[in-house]
């Protein structure tokens, strides 16, 4: 099963990712997380999108897409996969289906919606696991012990991007360039639109109950 989880920053797409993944037993990724771990590497890539990541502009889609493509296509993918952050622009999103072809398109495509006060209070409060990604929340989700992920001890940090004036600026990015999918993948038919609202558990409920009864019927490209 290919999984496309859709929604503004702060949503909680890299909280449920893995719980998603985990319920189609296929792997997952998230564009976000590629460009830090490549930030932290040091790598050429990663010293051209942090320009652009820490003002919260979007990576050029030239770049990304090649980046998500090269993971897409390795052989471990064939079994489905989890996309969190891509595609976030049409043409990330058409350059997606150009290379699932018609016989393996998107199946579903979860679309989470909360509100802007929301994802305000998620983002300024959200702490991120150095090592293994893994975000927790100051006060929804604090770790076991202050300053350490309770998985495999990283060290936990505040993205740069989530200071107050970059995350108004991503939420303007993200309804000019990306809400532009929601209507896209409506059109397609295969969009389920779940309540980000609620608290985690809830929310992960509701995708996996979507995933469960089939989430939309698949709409292979004609
Ligand atoms: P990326 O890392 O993808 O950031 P984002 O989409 O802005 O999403 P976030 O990671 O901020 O939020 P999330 O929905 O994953 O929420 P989370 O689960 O962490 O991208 C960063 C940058 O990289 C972009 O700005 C861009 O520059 C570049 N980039 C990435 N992909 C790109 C692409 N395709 N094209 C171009 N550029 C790209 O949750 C947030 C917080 O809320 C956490 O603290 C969490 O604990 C808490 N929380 C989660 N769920 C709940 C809940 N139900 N109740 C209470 N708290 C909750």
């Amino acid at each position: 099963m290919r999984v496309v989880l859709l929604g503004p920053p702060g949503a909680g797409k890299g909280t449920q990712a893995q719980r998603v993944a985990d319920a189609l037993s296929v792997s997952r990724v998230s564009s976000g997380d590629l460009f830090r771990e490549h930030r932290e590497r040091g790598t050429e890539l990663g010293r051209l999108v942090g320009t652009y990541m820490d003002r919260g502009a979007l990576v050029p889609d030239e770049v990304t897409i090649d980046m998500v493509m090269d993971w897409i296509d390795d052989p471990d993918r064939r079994r489905g996969f989890v996309l969190d952050g891509f595609p976030r622009t049409l043409a990330q999103a058409k350059a997606l289906d150009g290379r699932l072809g018609r016989q393996e398109p998107i199946d579903t495509v979860l679309y989470m919606d909360v509100s802007v006060e929301e994802l305000t209070r998620r983002l300024t409060g959200r702490l991120l696991c150095r090592e293994c990604q893994t975000p927790y929340h100051e006060s929804f989700s604090p770790p076991s012990r202050e300053g350490e992920c309770d998985h495999c001890g990283g060290d936990l940090y505040r993205r740069t991007d989530d200071m107050p004036e970059a995350v108004g600026r991503r939420i303007e990015v993200y309804k000019d360039q990306t809400e532009p999918l929601v209507a896209y993948y409506r059109a397609r038919g295969n969009l389920v639109e779940i309540d980000g609202q609620g608290s985690m558990e809830q929310v992960a409920d509701a995708l996996i109950h979507a995933l469960r009864q089939g989430g939309a019927a698949p709409t292979r490209q004609s």
